[in-house]
This record gives C-alpha cells, sequence and structure tokens, in this order.
C-alpha cells in the first residue's frame, strides 16, 4: 500500500479521499495513484543515491503529469519508445535529461531523438550503431552513446545467477567480445560521442549480489575500453530491476542501502584497478511507481465453488480484470486485496478475485482471505498496481481501459481519462 493508505471505520482512503466517494466520482474499475507517495519514492532515491542520477523508468507507467512530477523531482527519465519520448516532450522534460532504450528502435524514431537531443543514446546493436552514425551524419549533429552491454549475470526476485542469460535479445555480450567490439564501433563513428557502457540484469530483484557482480564485469570492459582504445568513459549505468513487496514475504532493501552497497563495490573496485570512478546512474521504474497505485474495482458477481477437495472457495467477481492488469495471468505474480467500501465482522472465506473477460485465466488475486458477507456493490482494491499494469494494459473483449486518478491531499484529479467506446471506433475504419 501506498504510505497515505488507511482505513477509517472500514472505508479505504488514499491521499484523504475516501474510495467509495473516488468511485462515486470517477467510476470503476480505476487506477488511483498516491501522488505524495510517488513523489516521497522518487526523493528517496534521489537522496538515497545521492551523486547518482536517477533515470525513472517510464516503461513501469508514463503519463504527462507523471513525467512532470519525475522531472519536478529532479530525476531523468528513460524512455524506450517513440511514443514515451513523446509523452516526454509534452510534459516539457529536458531532453538533456533523456535516456532512450530499445533493442529495435526504428530509423524514425532515432531521428527524432537525435534531433531533439536526448541526453542519451543506449545502443544495442551493430546495426544500430551504423544507423545512428548515418542519421547523426546525415543530420549534421551528434548523439551521446552508452553502449548495452550483458554481464551475463541473470537476476530473479530471490536469487541471481552469476554465469547466465547471454540467450536473450538484448545488450552485447562482455563474455564473448561483442561489448568491446560495440564501443570500438561507436568510437570508430563521427558524430558518436562514447559516454558509457549500460548494464541492465532484471527485474523485482531483492539480491544485491546480482547488481555487485554485474558492476565489477562492467567496471573489467570499463577499464579495457580505456587501455586497449584509450578513452575513458565519464558515465556508467547500473540499470533498475529493484524489487517491490507485493506479498507480505517481500523485503525491499531501502534505496541509500542498495546505493551504499552499490557505490562502496565500484569504488572498490575502480581503487584496485587504478580508474576513476565513473559518474554513475540508475533508473528504477517499479520501485517508485507500483506501490504507489493501487486498483479499484467494483464487485459484480459472487459465486461459490466447491473444489475436489469439498473446499468451497468464493469467486469474486470485478469489473475489470486481465485487460488492466495482466500480471497474474503472464507471470504468476502474486497480488492481494481488501474490501474497501465498508467495515465487515463476518467471518474471512477463501476468495479468487476474477475479471469480466471471456477467459479462465483472467485472474487479478489467486486467493485472499475477504469477509464472507462480501456481495455484489462492494468494493475492492489491489494494492501495487503502479508498475506494469496500467502500461500493460489492452483492450482485450473491447474493454475500455481505466482512468488514472492521482489524489493528494484530500482530492482527487484524473491524470489519464477512462477511454470511451468512441476512443475504441477511432480507429475502426470499417
Ligand atoms: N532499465 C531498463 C533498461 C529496463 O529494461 C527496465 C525494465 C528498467 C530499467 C526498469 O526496471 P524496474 O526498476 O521497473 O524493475 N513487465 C515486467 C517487467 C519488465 C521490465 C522490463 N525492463 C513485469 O511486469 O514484471
Amino acid at each position: 500500500w501506498s504510505t497515505t493508505a488507511r482505513k477509517r471505520d472500514g472505508v479505504l482512503e488514499v491521499g484523504g479521499v475516501p474510495l467509495p466517494e473516488l468511485a462515486a466520482v470517477h467510476g470503476t474499475p480505476a487506477y488511483v495513484l498516491d501522488e505524495a507517495d510517488f513523489r516521497a519514492r522518487a526523493r528517496t532515491f534521489r537522496d538515497g543515491f545521492a551523486g547518482y542520477d536517477v533515470y525513472y523508468a517510464g516503461k513501469a507507467f508514463l503519463s504527462v503529469a507523471v513525467a512532470r512530477w519525475v522531472a519536478q523531482e529532479g530525476l531523468c527519465l528513460d524512455v524506450c519508445s517513440g511514443g514515451e519520448l513523446t509523452v516526454a516532450e509534452r510534459a516539457g522534460v529536458p531532453m538533456e535529461r533523456v535516456g532512450f532504450h530499445g533493442n529495435n528502435k526504428t530509423v524514425a524514431e532515432l531521428e527524432r531523438a537525435v534531433t531533439l537531443g536526448v541526453g542519451r543514446i543506449v545502443v544495442d546493436s551493430f546495426d544500430e550503431i551504423e544507423r545512428l552514425g548515418t542519421i547523426t551524419r546525415e543530420l549534421g549533429r551528434s548523439a551521446r552513446v552508452m553502449v548495452r552491454v550483458t554481464a551475463g549475470v541473470e537476476a530473479h526476485t530471490h536469487e541471481f545467477i552469476a554465469t547466465a542469460h547471454e540467450d536473450q535479445k538484448f545488450g552485447f555480450s562482455i563474455a564473448s567480445g561483442a561489448a568491446l567490439e560495440a564501443t570500438r564501433r561507436v568510437l570508430a563513428t563521427d558524430g558518436l560521442e562514447l559516454v558509457g557502457l549500460h548494464s541492465h540484469i532484471g527485474s523485482q530483484i531483492f539480491d544485491t549480489a546480482g547488481f555487485e557482480v554485474a558492476a565489477r564485469r562492467v567496471l573489467g570492459l570499463h577499464q579495457r575500453v580505456a587501455d586497449e582504445l584509450s578513452h575513458v568513459m565519464p558515465e556508467m549505468d547500473l540499470g533498475g530491476g529493484f524489487g517491490i513487496a507485493y506479498t507480505s514475504q517481500d523485503e525491499p532493501a531501502e534505496p541509500a542501502h542498495l546505493a551504499a552497497g552499490l557505490t562502496s563495490i565500484v569504488e572498490q573496485e575502480c581503487r584496485a584497478r587504478g580508474i576513476a570512478v565513473p559518474h554513475l546512474s540508475i533508473e528504477p521504474g517499479r520501485a517508485i511507481v507500483g506501490p504507489a497505485m493501487c486498483t479499484l474495482y467494483r464487485v459484480g458477481t459472487v459465486k461459490q465453488v466447491t473444489l475436489d477437495a469439498g473446499a468451497v472457495r468464493t469467486y469474486v467477481s470485478v469489473d475489470g480484470g486481465m485487460s488492466d492488469n495482466i500480471r497474474t495471468a503472464l507471470y504468476d505474480a502474486d497480488y492481494s486485496c481488501t474490501l474497501a467500501s465498508r467495515g465487515s465482522d463476518a467471518a474471512p472465506v477463501l476468495a479468487r478475485v476474477v475479471g469480466k473477460h471471456c477467459e479462465a485465466g483472467d485472474i487479478v488475486v489467486r486467493d485472499e482471505f475477504l469477509p464472507g458477507d462480501i456481495a455484489p456493490g462492494d468494493l475492492v482494491a489491489v494494492p501495487g498496481t503502479g508498475a506494469y499494469c496500467r502500461s500493460m494494459s489492452s483492450n482485450y473483449n473491447h474493454a475500455l481501459r481505466p482512468p488514472v486518478v492521482a489524489v493528494v491531499d484530500g482530492a482527487s484529479r484524473v491524470i489519464v481519462r477512462r477511454e470511451t467506446e468512441d476512443d475504441l471506433l477511432a480507429t475502426d475504419v470499417g
């Protein structure tokens, strides 16, 4: 839950706004974004990682208002498509504070990024290095470039493997020599300025050892580029992926603690190698926006299903589902939820919160205990839906995407409006 979420007489409020009131004004389903919480988490990363540049990863969730908050709180912005770049532009984010990612950026996207003067373009293939060289030459511009490397570290929630994950589409492998060759080609291309290496090892990571192994390996290449190619890169990015608590078992580390660990590894390693410490940056997305948002649904039907073992499961159908949160179906992700509209003394029952889509896998919350008197008309809120829910939402079954309602100091404001059927039909040229 976001920090301002609390129950008053059983009614959940966020940002001082009771959610039944929010539902009455804005309808359901709705994403509820706690502005103060988002800004506080952004500042916690900014201050915890003092001396770093913190790029908010827009892929987790991006809108014009959020891009503005990011800039106001002193963060930079990571975008990974022309669409995200347009949001940054519309929000007035200074382009030198924008980083542009992607393993297959189009020529048009690259041309725009170069023309707008984005702060860094993270190149991910030899094709792209050549393409970007041609574009900067034709436009008579230059581009600041980072090389995305694969450190051979695969990090999952609670573990990491230091010898895996070469077999995926992102980056240039350090182990195979491709990464060194990529830096050589960038250096040999007029118009491209090689500013640093970039490593991103995964998402929803709790074990900091993965970051540390990756940092060491990336610094090894950093030094080789200095020694063999006589180019000292001023910067280095260690990526995002910092985990958040989806359930009570998850225990994420504090940003300041993460920063202390990473910084000391980098400093130690640079000292041992006799090289200057590069200016560091990171790219958290989920850890800033994930906990700041919850999704509010209205219950439509309640059904008891008898399981093979004779136990009963209560299926609670809500007015959204896999179109607004695909993560349960796609990643088997764990979410929790609570009755948001009233208190209840009824004994808890084992419930499954499902959506209104036409498939059995349309599950929002797999297992949760909810009051046994849960009924149509009740509101249910699912916390921790800020990251990769709205941004991965769809119009499956011609569902209308819910609005994003920002709440702060007792007031609510729509920052992304609900889609209408006209929006859906706008692209259907029949
Ligand atoms: N930087 C780069 C280069 C990335 O690829 C990503 C995420 C991030 C930063 C931000 O990672 P974060 O701090 O948010 O974990 N859809 C998946 C997550 C995919 C992450 C993709 N890249 C999910 O819902 O769990």
